[in-house]
């Protein structure tokens, strides 16, 4: 384990915010954690890379980061084979360990930046998958008690951009370890966008053309953030009634959409309601608007919470006038 006292924020966010931290605590296994729990300062943060947070300030408590990395196969049938990793597992280390494994179920979410415990609070994704259609169980630790309490996939109420680890029980956990059960035949998701079109490119549907393929459209439009800060879609993308929408096409023919899970409202892109609205590559102080996507909010040097924010609240007003939409942000504003 490993405690850092005023310790710097920077590395720990890939937006890039220069914040400080009280404490901040990497701990490598349940019973280390618990063990210590009583004494650390509060609030508590669990925080994985930092990829879908934004720090609005320095922040006064302790930020606790896994360093628990295992991988273990823990059970195997005809068809799948169930896989327990732990929560500081990179997450696209994960990707590419099962690809090589021939496990079927995450190949789509190739190159998205986190790790494996932050995948299972934001239900990341990306190109028709979810983490959530391979997590069978979540394996966490109470921040209360130090206890060890096992969600099932039910429990954990996954939907869009959202689980019980951001919702009911934001704060009370923290994620020591996720099981998921990926299948051992092929399944390839091929549907979304051009990601059909480019696996044929490459030879066709293996699960190495499949994820190369991915990490070629995403490296095509979104930064890396070791280049530029930024925490992926700052913005989930909308879902409204199919009313509304309806309305919007008289005025906007070509607002894309995508069916909601809900069948009487439908997904709207926020970045393309964001390009329209006059935003891509705008930029406010340090804080901008990707040039090449207009979801992605960069920090372009030395941008501050505050200066995110600012820009994330007048793209929230100039869309709010124009579309009559709310946007919500997908990152945690801290
Ligand atoms: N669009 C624009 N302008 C833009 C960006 C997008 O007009 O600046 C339009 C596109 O032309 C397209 C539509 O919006 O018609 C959708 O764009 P895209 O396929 O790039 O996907 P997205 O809706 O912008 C979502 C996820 C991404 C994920 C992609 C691919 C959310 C909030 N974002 O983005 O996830 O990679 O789909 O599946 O759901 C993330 O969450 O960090 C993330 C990157």
């Amino acid at each position: 384990m490993k405690i850092t006292q005023s310790a710097r924020l920077k590395g720990h966010n890939t937006m890039g915010i220069d914040a400080v931290a009280d404490c901040l605590v990497e701990w490598n296994s349940p019973e280390e954690l618990r063990c210590i729990l009583d004494d650390l300062e509060r609030p508590l943060l669990a925080i994985g890379q930092g990829s879908n947070l934004v720090f609005m300030d320095d922040f006064h408590g302790t930020v606790l980061v896994s360093a628990i990395r295992d991988i273990e196969v823990i059970g195997q049938d005809s068809g799948s084979v169930l896989v327990k990793v732990g929560s500081g597992y990179v997450w696209d280390d994960f990707v590419t360990y099962s690809v090589l494994n021939g496990w079927w179920g995450v190949e789509n979410l190739a190159a998205i930046p986190g790790q494996v415990g932050a995948s299972a609070v934001q239900n990341i994704g990306a190109y028709g998958q979810e983490s959530s259609d391979c997590i069978e169980t979540v394996l966490a630790v109470s921040l209360e008690d130090g206890s060890m309490r096992e969600f099932s996939k039910e429990e954990c109420r996954y939907a869009y951009r959202q689980s019980i680890f951001k919702n009911e029980l934001k704060g009370r956990y923290a994620i020591s370890h996720v099981i998921f059960r990926l299948g051992l035949k092929p399944a390839p998701k091929l549907s979304y966008g051009n990601l059909a079109q480019k696996v044929v490119a490459l030879g066709g549907p293996t699960l190495k053309n499949i994820s190369e393929a991915v990490r070629d459209i995403r490296a095509e439009k979104l930064p890396d953030p070791a280049v530029l800060g930024n925490a992926g879609s700052f913005f989930m993308n909308p879902v409204i009634p199919l009313s509304q929408y309806r309305d919007l096409l008289k005025t906007f023919p070509d607002m894309p959409s995508y069916p909601a899970a809900d069948g009487g409202m439908i997904k709207v892109p926020a970045g393309w309601l964001i390009e329209h609205a006059g935003w891509k590559g705008r930029s406010m102080g340090p804080a901008a608007v990707y040039e090449r996507q207009a979801l992605v909010l960069v920090n372009k040097g030395g941008a501050t919470g505050a200066d995110i924010l600012a820009l994330a609240n007048a793209i929230t007003d100039s869309v709010k006038e124009k579309y009559g939409i709310l946007l919500n942000p997908e990152a945690n504003l801290i």
